[in-house]
């Protein structure tokens, strides 16, 4: 069993307006559990709520309404530093006139903790993060070395929960690709439990167990990275994590496996219908299929196909045959080479634009399609999913 080391129970956060009347609801009822050793992302753009929800974890805030329990304790009008957790601030914060070294001891000897082994303990979390300029001051440092400090300086406490918000999000690219591979073997390694408040998917995909996606003080969806990536609830968040198509069209069949969905008079895909959600024929939905999850082959019974090649027709006829999938044609109307792979936007039945992803393998089976080739555009039925919000 796991061991929940955060409960947040219908959290409301309201600040009051700056005109007086109705209060600015920044954190609408939520409720999520943070388990123990577990590296948690808060995900969402800017406003949505997420400094908000860290800062009323550490005790920086308290919730208008709602419960936050940490390792079972009721944390209501416990302050900052009486709580199992530490923060990492986005701006690093640290004291400009103290060394390296002073910095991170401060806060054990403000616990009382004696000047030796408080020392002791700074070289250790300063070991952890490998930081050896002890006595340089933060000016003297670049901003991914600040950043370590901070890091230790919230690590030397040994925090059972540590709150890192946007913690690499002034570093450059390179850098902050480094730290992300850091921290999430230090996470490893201490089994402290990492609640991360970030906006960039990417790193929220890459570095955590567990995601809550965020809007407007709201959790949309919450679930491992490939949960939220590969079956998206609602548009919100298919649009948010990664790139993907949506298609709009009307709901012509359905059972519990397949939606037909009609784009126009002669075009119609196929795709897995929400679960639990009641559908109703003839209702206008939105199909949401990645870019990636796309296939084309060249069109072999198209009059302007050039010597299609004996394998493509092959490999055609293979696919036509395959179950559960979508196989229509479409024309290439722009391409993109981007290296590792080729961007095609294709246009399917009257008026419909895919963009397709094809990863260029750089074999003799390459196959680049030209702009106003035809083609058949396939994708898995599992892979194109219907929307209703
Ligand atoms: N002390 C405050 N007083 C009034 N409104 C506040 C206060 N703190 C936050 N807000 C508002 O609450 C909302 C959520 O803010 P929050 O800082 O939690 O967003 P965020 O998700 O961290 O955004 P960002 O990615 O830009 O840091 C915003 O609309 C913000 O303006
Ligand atoms: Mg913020």
């Amino acid at each position: 069993m796991k061991q929940v080391a955060i409960q947040i129970k219908n959290v409301i956060k309201e600040f009051p307006s700056r005109g007086g009347e109705t209060p600015m609801r920044a954190v609408d009822n939520i409720s999520l559990d943070i388990y123990e050793g577990e590296f948690f992302a808060l995900l969402g753009p800017s406003g949505c709520g997420k400094t908000t929800t860290l800062r009323m974890i550490a005790g920086f805030e308290e919730p208008s309404s709602g419960e936050i329990i940490i390792r079972g304790k009721n944390v209501e009008g416990v302050p900052p530093f009486h709580r199992p957790v530490n923060t990492v601030f986005q701006d690093y914060a640290l004291f400009p006139h103290m060394t390296v070294l002073q910095n991170v001891m401060f806060g054990l000897e403000m616990e009382g903790v004696e000047r030796k082994e408080a020392e002791q303990r700074a070289k250790e979390a300063l070991d952890m993060v490998r930081l050896t300029q002890y006595e340089r001051k933060p000016r003297q440092l670049s901003g991914g070395q600040q950043q370590r400090v901070a890091l230790a300086r919230a690590l030397v406490k040994r925090p059972a929960v540590l709150l890192l918000d946007e913690p690499l999000g002034a570093l450059d690219l390179k850098l902050r690709k480094a730290m992300q591979y850091e921290l999430i073997t230090m996470q490893q390694k201490l089994g402290i439990t990492f609640v991360y408040v970030t906006h960039d998917q990417e790193e929220a995909l890459t570095m955590c167990d567990r995601i809550a996606v965020m809007d407007k003080g709201l959790v949309l969806q919450l679930g491992r990275p490939e949960e939220i990536y590969e079956t998206p609830k609602t548009r919100f968040v298919a649009d948010f994590i990664g790139e993907t198509n949506f298609v709009e069209g009307t709901l012509d069949t359905f059972n519990n496996i397949c939606a037909t969905v009609r784009l126009d008079a002669t075009t119609t895909i196929d795709a897995t219908p929400p679960a639990g959600v009641e559908l109703e024929v003839g209702q206008k939905v939105t199909v949401a299929i990645r870019p990636e999850k796309i296939s084309l082959v060249p069109d072999t019974g198209a009059a302007d196909s050039e010597a299609v090649s004996v394998e493509a027709a092959e490999v055609m006829q293979a696919i036509r045959q395959e179950q559960n999938k979508t196989f229509i044609p479409g024309v290439i109307t722009f391409s993109n080479y981007i290296g590792t792979d080729t961007r095609y936007t294709v246009r399917i039945g009257e008026k419909t634009d895919l963009v397709v992803r094809i990863q260029n393998f750089g074999t003799r089976y390459d196959t680049r399609f030209k702009n106003g080739q035809r083609v058949m555009v396939f994708w898995a039925t599992e892979n194109a999913r219907v929307l209703t919000s």
